[in-house]
């Protein structure tokens, strides 16, 4: 019998997305799809998702969504069913869906997202008539108050729900006075509830409710377990041991396809590498890069997280080496400068763009030759799965999602044809260079880079078996139920 799930998510690809999120909930309703999943994605009524959303149908109306008018548009995008939540006050704002454009967070997010969590619960629970579901997915600390709202909704009213973590380093953590605005009664003011260090814990609230737990890597989801990657919550992950699962990413082939990929100038497979030759080409225009290589890429935000600061004192033995980089990214405005003072210093050797460029990011894949993912933690990582997908050899750090998908060239792997990329253990500026040299030593080996490239270009990190152990996980749920 087909399961119907409401997945919920504060961004979604192609609509609204400011990272890894959008991408797992953007290809996630035609993941589950092929194992009798009916999935329908609600999405908070940003301006840029009602733009897409044409001319949708009004199926619900709240007259007050914890104080505020809203209503439920239905429609259709990219063949899937989209719910949006047209909530103006809350959602019609220019910016991104976080924050303003100068990086600062909505004084009153604690609220937008209560709303939209209030919402999604009303919707799980069958509040709108023709609307049924048998389970709420739901993602991050923006929908953490979901699984809160189900289990203290009234008899009849509830679905068992599932709380998906993309990062426990963003937790959704507001003062007590918010409390009393979120309708929630009395009881849920605790510590088995959404009370957390005196205030109140968005992801910590949805982590306690959730029928299950998954996260993003098997690695991760042992990783928060202990108090460096559980950032606080690692002993609610160990209490609740038994119903936290890992369930690794995938990639939408029909988005990431080297060879059908329209962004590319020069479209190729594992069987046709030397076409890549034209994209490397066309990459050295757009940032200004002389000829010759290694070229290693970075698309990524520019944060603590994502080891930049440890790139940013690398890149002069990076160019000592005879390598070349380019970089997409924005973020932190200190690291933004850092690496446009470093392309200044490297002109023709490093090429720098602060900014977020969705094409640009597929170009960069398809011409460079080595992607640098130097993560503190990483739940999963999307990037060096493109760029295994594209035959641009992952360099990463031994963490998260990146132990899971990629094969460490060692003298065994690379013996045996399995080799898939590089990893370094710790993110410091000695074990990032030792990895950029073995990576620069590699190149220079034609057939045995050539194997790397082609061995990740085989693996499948296509969405059927992650799509698969999300609509296990579903149905495991709904029989405990
Ligand atoms: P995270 O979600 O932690 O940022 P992921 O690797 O899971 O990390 O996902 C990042 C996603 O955002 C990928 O799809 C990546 O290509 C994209 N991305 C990151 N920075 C940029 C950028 N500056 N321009 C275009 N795409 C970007
Ligand atoms: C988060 C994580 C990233 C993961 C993405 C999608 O943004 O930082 O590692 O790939 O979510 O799950």
């Amino acid at each position: 019998m087909t399961i119907r799930v409401l997945s919920i998510a504060s961004e979604a690809a192609p609509l609204v997305k400011t990272g890894g999120l959008a991408d797992v909930a953007g290809a996630l309703p035609n993941a589950v799809a092929a194992h009798d999943v009916a999935m329908t994605t609600l999405l908070p009524g940003y301006p840029a998702v009602l733009a897409r959303l044409g001319d949708a149908a009004q199926v619900h109306v709240w007259p007050s969504l914890l104080g505020e008018g809203a209503r439920l548009l239905a429609g259709m995008v990219g063949g899937q069913p989209l719910l949006v939540l047209d909530a103006p006050a809350l959602f019609a704002r220019d910016g991104g869906p976080y924050g303003d454009g100068n990086g600062r967070d909505w004084p009153d997010n604690g609220l937008r997202f209560a709303a939209f969590a209030r919402a999604a619960a009303d919707v799980a629970g069958g509040a709108v008539r023709g609307l049924r579901f048998d389970l709420a997915h739901a993602h991050d600390w923006q929908a953490g108050l979901v699984p809160a709202y189900l289990r203290y909704a009234p008899a009849g009213k509830s679905v068992p729900s599932v709380m998906t973590i993309h990062n426990m380093a963003f937790q959704g953590f507001f003062p007590a006075a918010l409390f009393p605005l979120l309708g929630l009664p009395d009881a849920a003011w605790s510590i088995s509830g959404v009370e957390y260090h005196g205030g109140v814990g968005y992801l910590k609230a949805g982590l306690e409710a959730a029928s299950a737990i998954t996260t993003v890597s098997p690695t991760y989801a042992r990783e928060i377990r202990s108090g460096e990657f559980g950032m606080g919550l690692e002993g609610l992950i160990r209490a609740r041991d038994g119903h936290v699962r890992g369930i690794v990413n995938g990639i939408d082939t029909r988005e990431w396809n080297p060879a059908t990929d329209p962004a590319l100038a020069s479209r190729f497979s594992a069987r046709s590498l030397n076409r890549r030759a034209a994209n490397r080409a066309a990459l050295n225009a757009e940032f200004a890069l002389d000829d010759g290589g290694p070229l290693f890429v970075v698309i990524s935000r520019l944060t603590w997280q994502k080891g930049m600061d440890v790139l940013l004192s690398a890149i002069d033995h990076l160019v000592g080496c005879g390598a070349q980089l380019a970089l997409l990214g924005s973020g932190d405005k200190a690291l933004e400068a850092g690496f446009a003072a470093a392309a200044a210093r490297h002109r023709g050797r490093v090429g720098v763009r602060i900014g977020y460029d969705e094409a640009a990011s597929h170009r960069m894949q398809g011409g460079g030759d080595a992607i640098l993912v130097p993560s503190r933690f990483e739940p999963c990582g999307l990037t060096q799965l493109y760029g295994l997908a594209y035959g641009c050899v992952p360099v990463v750090a031994r963490t998260g999602g990146l132990v899971d998908t990629v094969i460490d060239a060692n003298l065994a792997s690379l013996a045996a044809g399995a080799a898939t990329g590089v990893q370094f253990n710790a993110v410091t500026y000695g074990a990032l260079t030792d990895a950029i040299e073995r990576t620069v030593a590699l190149f220079a080996d034609h057939a045995a880079w050539t194997a790397i490239q082609r061995a990740g270009m085989k693996a499948d990190f296509s969405w059927g078996r992650s799509g698969k152990a999300y609509a296990d996980l579903y149905g495991q749920v709904l029989e405990a139920a």
